[in-house]
């Protein structure tokens, strides 16, 4: 099946997702990087980033994507080109079209040479305004043309996570495409009746609506993080109660669902907190003052504060405290705003704790972070010796398979700080048991 040619420039955890997820549906792609390095290890067919099912799709249809340094050489013999460069946070919360700006003239200069109609989407997330603002009379001033007329322009941002980029991306809820005018977005919407393996709906709407959309929607997914996070806290001033089951009984009402409302560590990675504090800076340059995300932010920095006077209450003088994980999720290595490496950094400040970290992914990051501040282990039992404490801090599934009897063996005490409901509750009641949400413990 060959469903055509698309051009993808920055081949990044979502832009080589996107290339290798394509590819898996018969789509041939021509993937462009600035980074050389990038470029040269997709053409020799190994992943440069460390993300679900990208390695062995790569080796799979490798034969289908071509790589290349030069956007013109991308875009060329396509019909589609999506831009998927990062957008960094500044200081006040927007994001830097830095990488965006360049992206984009260098994809107008080659719609200048080339013949009929093109779409061009932004897969990357910008500020509202930025599409129609921005992006669009930068490619009409570097290709000559009309967008509307010579070639379309899109916003559209994917809802995925890491750890799970090709399967969200191939299998999404719904799309969202912001489109110049009905013709791009007509494009778009029949692309993904062909891309998907399910069939989504597909919002269409103008480019700065869907740019509001996208950072309202994951604006929506943290304040239900918070929220639970909230009843967790009160529910553990109350003997008995677990703040678990009451989200869990919550959740069953289809007016607030089950996804996202659950106790643990507060939200973290490259998305969620940043599109909240973006959220929060648009509005405001918009002259509304915007409560919402504020608490849902305050209530996420709390987090870590209360897991560590939690620590500081179960060993008042200190000891070695094991923690298991360190991404902000399991499956994945990266560790951007992850809140269990920030407890790994906050009581490896303290002099009366020592530290050992285990990962079955994110050791290599976390060591160029956390450096010889805390000790690395190569398996969880290993982290787990002489402690006096273990912080289940990522649950990965690995972490639910540990029994009461391992704790006992390899711990000085077992005593456990269970972040996400990880261990086995038959074993959890056989060692001393604590966990965010729990009454009447932290
Ligand atoms: N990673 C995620 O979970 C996720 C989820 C949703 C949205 N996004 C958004 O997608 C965008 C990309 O994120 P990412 O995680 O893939 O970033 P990334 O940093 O992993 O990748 C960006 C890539 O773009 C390349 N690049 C930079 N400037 C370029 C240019 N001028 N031309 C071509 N390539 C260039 C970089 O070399 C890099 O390989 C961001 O806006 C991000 O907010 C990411």
């Amino acid at each position: 099946m060959n469903r055509g040619r698309v051009s993808i420039i920055g081949l990044g955890k979502l832009g080589l997702s996107m290339a290798v997820a394509f590819a898996k549906r018969g789509f041939s792609v021509n993937g462009m990087d600035v980074n050389p390095d990038t470029v040269r290890k997709v053409q020799q067919g190994i992943s440069p980033v460390d993300e679900t099912d990208v390695q062995a799709l790569l080796a799979k249809h490798g034969d289908r994507i071509r790589a290349t340094e030069t956007v013109a050489d991308a875009v060329r013999g396509t019909n589609l080109t999506c831009i998927v460069v990062a957008t960094p946070s500044g200081p006040d919360g927007s994001f830097s079209n830095a990488q965006l700006l360049p992206a984009a003239e260098q994809v107008g200069l080659a719609l200048r040479e080339k013949r009929g109609y093109h779409v061009v989407a932004i897969t990357c997330t910008v500020m509202p305004g930025t599409t129609d603002e921005v992006v669009r009379p930068l490619l009409e001033r570097a290709s000559g043309k009309k967008c509307g007329r010579d070639f379309g322009l899109v916003y559209n941002p994917e809802f995925i996570a890491l750890g799970s980029v090709v399967r969200d991306f191939l299998n999404p809820d719904f799309v969202l495409v912001g489109e110049s005018d009905p013709k791009a977005g007509r494009v778009m919407e029949r692309l993904y009746g062909r891309l998907c393996e399910n069939s989504p709906q597909v919002a269409r709407m103008k480019c700065v609506e869907a740019e509001i959309a996208k950072i309202a929607l994951n604006c929506f997914c943290t304040m239900k993080i918070s929220y639970a996070n909230m009843l967790a806290e009160v529910a553990e001033k109350v003997p008995g109660a677990d703040a678990r089951v009451i989200t869990d009984a919550i959740g069953l009402d289809r007016r607030i669902g089950r996804r996202y409302l659950a106790p643990g560590l507060g939200f973290g990675g490259p998305c969620f907190p940043r599109d909240n504090v973006a959220f929060r800076a648009f509005a405001k340059r918009k002259g509304v003052s915007v409560p919402i995300p504020e608490a849902v932010h305050e209530t996420n920095r709390r987090q870590v504060r209360r897991v560590l006077e939690t620590v500081k209450h179960l060993l008042p003088k200190g000891g070695r405290v094991a923690i298991l994980g360190l991404p902000y999720k399991p499956h994945t290595s990266v560790l951007t705003e992850s809140q269990a490496l920030e407890i790994a950094h906050g009581l490896s400040r303290c002099k009366t704790f020592s530290v050992a970290v285990y990962d079955p992914m994110a050791l290599d990051n976390a060591r160029k972070l956390l450096g010889r501040r805390v000790a690395y282990a190569d398996s969880a039992l290993e982290c787990l010796q002489g402690a006096e404490l273990c912080i289940i801090a990522t649950p990965w599934p690995e972490f639910a398979r540990l029994t009461a009897r391992q704790l006992q063996e390899q711990m000085k005490r077992p005593c456990v700080l269970d972040c996400w409901r990880c261990l086995n509750p038959r074993e959890a009641t056989r060692v001393d048991y604590h966990a965010v949400g729990l009454g009447n413990v932290l």
